[in-house]
This record gives C-alpha cells, sequence and structure tokens, in this order.
C-alpha cells in the first residue's frame, strides 16, 4: 500500500519533545487519520527506538528527521535500519554527495518496507555568508537547487526545503519530486523563532507535498482544533 492509499493529510507535526512520556502524551491528543508525526533527533536520541513502535502502535506513519551525513556504506546501513523499524520517511544530507545517496537508494530497494528516502539540501539556519566560510561559493538559491537536482538524479523521492524555494524547486526537479517544507505558520499563529515563515496555504500553493508544523499544533492548547483549523484553512478536511 502506497502511503497516499494510508493517509492523504499533507501535515507532518514535529514531536519536539525531550522524553517518551510527554511526546506520547502529545501523540495521543492527535489523529493519525489527519496527520503523521516527526521524529527529529531530540526525541530520538532520549527514547530510542522504542518511542518508533509506540507511535507506530498508535497508528501514526513517522519521520525519523535524523539527517544522516556519513560514508556510503554507514549512511546506506542507517537508512536501512529505519526502514526496519517501519518509518515513512527517513533523512540524509544532501551534501554528503552522489555515492552516499546512491548507496542509500540502493539498500532502501532491497528493503521489503521502503521509507521515502528524503535529502536535506541547505539548512535554512545557513546564510550566504556562512556558505562562503565554507568554501561554497553559490549563492544559497543556487546551491539548494544543485542539491535538489542531484538528490532528484540520485532517484531520492524529494527534499526537505523552505516554503519559498518550493516553486523554483517544483520548475526544477521531477515531477512526482516531494517537497517537504518547515517554517510554517498559520496567519492565527505566533511565529515562535522562525524568521521566514510562510502559511500552509501559500505553502501548498507554491507547490509543497508536506508541512511540517510544530509549535502552533503542539503548544496550542486545543492540538486536534489547530490541525482541523489549518487543514479547514487549506481546503483539504473534506477529504480526508
Ligand atoms: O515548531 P515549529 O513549527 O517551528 O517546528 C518546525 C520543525 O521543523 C522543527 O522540528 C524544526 O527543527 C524543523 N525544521 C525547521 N527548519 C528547517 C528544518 C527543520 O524548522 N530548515
Amino acid at each position: 500500500m502506497s502511503h497516499s492509499e494510508v493517509n492523504d493529510s499533507p501535515l507532518i507535526i514535529a514531536l519536539d519533545y525531550p522524553d517518551q512520556e510527554s511526546a506520547l502524551k502529545m501523540a495521543g491528543q492527535l489523529d493519525p487519520a489527519l496527520c503523521r508525526v516527526k521524529v527529529g533527533k531530540e526525541l530520538f536520541t532520549a527514547a530510542g527506538p522504542a518511542i518508533l513502535e509506540k507511535l507506530t502502535g498508535l497508528g501514526f506513519e513517522i519521520f525519523l528527521d535524523l539527517k544522516f551525513h556519513d560514508i556510503p556504506a554507514t549512511t546506506a546501513a542507517a537508512v536501512a535500519q529505519a526502514a526496519d523499524h517501519g518509518v515513512w520517511m527517513v533523512n540524509v544530507h544532501a551534501s554528503g554527495g552522489r555515492r552516499m545517496m546512491d548507496a542509500c537508494r540502493e539498500r532502501l530497494d532491497k528493503c521489503s518496507h521502503k521509507p521515502l528516502l528524503i535529502g536535506v539540501t541547505v539548512l535554512t539556519s545557513m546564510e550566504a555568508a556562512d556558505l562562503q566560510e565554507l568554501g561554497c561559493i553559490d549563492e544559497p538559491q543556487d546551491y539548494v537547487k544543485r542539491l535538489a537536482q542531484l538528490a532528484d538524479s540520485c532517484k531520492l523521492d524529494g527534499v526537505v526545503c523552505s516554503a519559498r524555494e518550493s516553486s523554483m524547486l517544483r520548475q526544477a526537479c521531477s515531477d512526482s519530486f516531494k517537497l517537504i517544507t518547515p517554517g510554517i505558520r498559520p496567519q492565527w499563529a505566533a511565529a515562535n523563532d522562525q524568521r521566514r515563515i510562510v502559511t500552509p496555504a501559500a505553502a501548498l500553493e507554491a507547490g509543497s507535498d508536506y508541512l511540517v508544523i510544530g509549535r502552533p499544533v503542539t503548544r496550542s492548547d486545543n492540538p486536534v482544533d489547530a490541525l482541523k483549523k489549518i487543514l479547514a484553512e487549506t481546503g483539504l478536511s473534506s477529504g480526508l
């Protein structure tokens, strides 16, 4: 069964918590028919693979956001472990290069359960000066495009990018290439520490396939209401 037959929601809720108990308390308030969940480095380092089994048991599909970056054999072995845990999506840094991404693709193609394999382009915390200091003379936008096209040519399933890059990447990459975008804020939500924010509707309009949303839902007094409000704003609630 493809993921779209299970759940057509574009929303991925970031479970950014320091322990399993808090993450499960939030997940227990959410509805797996309306969203997926993201487990990142903080929660995974604190709670280990057990959190994946527990969230799967609650009916959630999981984006395991560990942004692997290592030699090809090590990275491929890590994504295969993620596949064994049954996650829906896993990611690696595209700057790990072609041989690393090829190794991950080949390894996942041999797994019975194949998570979506996603590349991270340029972290949105990096500015032109940060890239220059690393010896990268490209403008950030050009480097994002270069890495996304490299990931596409290695047959990755998509990239994480800013919604401000979605329309450019929609043109530059293949049609089925998925664009996953954080930095999403409904107009009624606080920006928190995010700077270049985009509303859910604008991100989908620009060509994003999945929206990563944390605090507007997880810090809301009523997370399910917040989630439904976002879906209603994007015009997607009726189809779910
Ligand atoms: O709470 P908020 O909606 O800002 O959470 C966004 C999530 O997306 C967090 O887990 C954050 O680490 C992640 N993220 C991001 N910007 C990126 C990549 C990931 O905000 N460029």
